[in-house]
């Protein structure tokens, strides 16, 4: 198995608010082969989210961005696998609501996704943003020790899945 890929993912407000979207979600990840690196939940602040979504300052969607991202507990997940990034962002499909129904109705938008703000899920678009998504909500998360000490044991499987913090941790 080649070296693994580490990626961010939200859980939006939305889905934390509903048992069983989350769970079917949570459902996915673990049996799309998905390790769960961190999984934190917590009510994203103005400030945070006005920082991870800084690349959409301009645009129209903004303020109700912000603004439903905001609005009550999601869950923060950095998910390791080969190709996470792309793999995630397969299994999430097409940004808009209606695009994600009509175009791939069983990905996790199509499935879940409310309106084109209320997604279901973020996924990081490449290596460099999983990083900078990464230090946002995981400040104290050093990704190159934790590729030198922990992605090993992760690639080789000698983690145990916590259920009740949904987090797989190292056997040793
Ligand atoms: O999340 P993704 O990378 O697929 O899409 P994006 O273009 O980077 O947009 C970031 C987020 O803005 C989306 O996930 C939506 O929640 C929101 N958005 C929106 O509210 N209205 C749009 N027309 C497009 C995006
Ligand atoms: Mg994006």
């Amino acid at each position: 198995m080649n070296i693994l890929q580490l990626t961010f993912a939200i859980l939006k407000p939305h889905i934390v608010k509903h048992p069983i979207a989350l769970e079917e979600i949570r459902n996915i990840i673990l049996t799309s082969n998905f390790k769960i690196v961190r999984s934190k939940r917590k009510t994203i602040a103005m400030r945070e989210a006005e920082e991870f979504y800084a690349e959409h300052r301009d645009k129209f969607f903004f303020n109700r961005l912000v603004t439903f991202m905001t609005s009550g507990p999601s869950d923060l997940l950095i998910l390791a696998k080969e190709n996470a990034i792309v793999d995630w962002r397969r299994l999430m499909g097409p940004t808009k609501a209606y695009k994600a129904l009509f175009e791939a109705p069983d990905s996790i938008r199509g499935r879940f996704g409310l309106s084109d703000t209320r997604n279901a899920t973020h996924g990081s678009d490449s290596e460099e943003s999983a990083r900078r998504e990464i230090g946002v909500f995981f400040p104290d998360f050093d990704i190159d020790k934790w590729y030198r000490e922990q992605e090993p044991l992760f690639r080789n499987d000698k983690v145990i899945f916590c259920k009740e913090l949904f987090i797989h941790q190292p056997t040793t």
